[in-house]
């Protein structure tokens, strides 16, 4: 089958982008002390050399003491960081490429391997990353609207520096995922709850300051997941309704786009179709979707870090989806991060030359 559909351009508001493929955001740890160097600005600039539609920075941290547990994760904060982003935009904007940075607070986590650690305790809804690891504080109603008004900051700075869109990361058990779950979100106050619709205010008014920040003309993408880095067959939504009180509200704050984080495309979500995620997102809230997990690759990506390597695959089923209507773009991680000529070569049938994806990968910025 041949990928022709994905080359169709896409317009929203302010993203305008040549084709349907868009760089998922992975986080490279080359930017000491938070700062993006000239090499990652580089390195995002292959991508768009390579036709890359629309890419999403590796997550990028807001101003909040700890809101990272690596001291190699870029900020988003702080003159000389944005400074770095500026030169990475106008880099990735001078071969004609399209990009926004992913913002994000990772909430309560395990210590770095580094033994790095931020100056003050991590924080989150409780004191838990998950049910078995407590590492943090309990947010007070204080740092909950500092870290709000923080997301608000980071957004109309990714507008100011000439960034196209942005997108908020509220997947993965962060800070915004661990509000939505219930194991991590034990609050009494207004919070928490016993429903995740409760449980969703934190994120909705994330999305409604950083739409009061950037202004209605700004694209905002919101990336949510279901599964857990460790309950990967976790589902916050058990049933389309559910879903539909979780995701509404998102998309009524202003949210413009709903990147579904899966780990294999393919899967359905609930028992009742085939639509997974990004079908189940663009159906109930009427909004563009972007569908992401092992496009292109036999193997998925958690299964990398462990050091499996993966091999080039067919995408006739993306395909079939797509065509479909079931989402709008498509987001690729591993075959980008290891080569930036990935787009080209599926464009040009080039399917021999696909170089798949190995963990050697990771160590460099290719
Ligand atoms: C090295 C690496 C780093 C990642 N970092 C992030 C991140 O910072 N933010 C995020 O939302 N997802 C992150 N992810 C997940 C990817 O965005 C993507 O969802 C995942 O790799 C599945 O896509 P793939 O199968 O095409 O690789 C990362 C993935 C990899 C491989």
């Amino acid at each position: 089958m041949s990928a022709e559909q994905l080359f169709k351009p896409f317009s929203l508001k302010s993203l305008n982008i040549k084709n349907r493929i868009v760089m998922a955001p992975m986080t490279r740890s080359f930017s000491p002390n938070g700062i993006p160097t000239a090499d990652v600005a580089s390195y995002y600039q292959r991508r768009a050399a390579g036709q890359v539609g629309l890419i999403l920075s590796e997550g990028t941290v807001i101003d909040r003491p700890s809101s990272s547990n690596d001291a190699n994760i870029p900020h988003f904060y702080g003159e000389e960081s944005l400074a770095g982003w500026k030169s990475v935009i106008d880099s990735v904007h001078a071969e004609g490429g399209s990009m926004g940075p992913q913002i994000w607070h990772m909430g309560v986590m395990p210590n770095h391997h580094s033994g790095w650690t931020p100056s003050v305790p991590f924080e989150g809804p409780s004191e838990y990353n998950n049910p078995n690891l407590k590492n943090g504080r309990a947010m007070t109603e204080a740092d909950i609207t500092e870290s709000i008004l923080a997301y608000g900051r980071a957004a109309a700075d990714a507008k100011r520096l000439g960034f196209d869109c942005v997108e908020i990361h509220g997947a993965h058990g962060y800070l915004i995922d661990q509000f939505f779950w219930d194991a991590t979100n034990t609050r009494t106050d207004q919070y928490g709850g016993k429903t995740l619709a409760e449980r969703n205010r934190f994120g909705v008014e994330v999305v409604k300051e950083v739409r009061k920040q950037v202004g209605e003309d700004f694209t905002i993408i919101l990336r949510l997941s279901q599964w857990k880095p460790t309950h990967y067959d976790y589902k916050l939504a058990k049933t389309p309704e559910e879903m539909e009180s979780w995701l509404l509200p998102l998309s009524e704050a202003g949210v413009d786009i709903f990147h579904c984080s899966q780990r294999r495309f393919w899967e359905p979500e609930f028992e009742s179709s085939d639509l997974n995620f990004a079908g189940w997102a663009k159906k109930i809230t009427g909004k563009a979707t972007i569908t992401v997990g092992s496009v292109g690759l036999n193997g998925e990506f958690l299964a990398a870090f462990a050091g499996e390597s993966s091999q080039p695959s067919s995408l006739d089923e993306l395909l079939r989806r797509f065509d479909r209507g079931d989402f709008d773009l498509v987001g690729v991680g591993r075959p980008l991060l290891a080569d930036p000529h990935w787009v080209e070569k599926i464009k040009e049938d080039r399917n021999q030359e696909l170089v798949g994806f190995s963990k050697e990968a990771l160590g460099v910025l290719l």
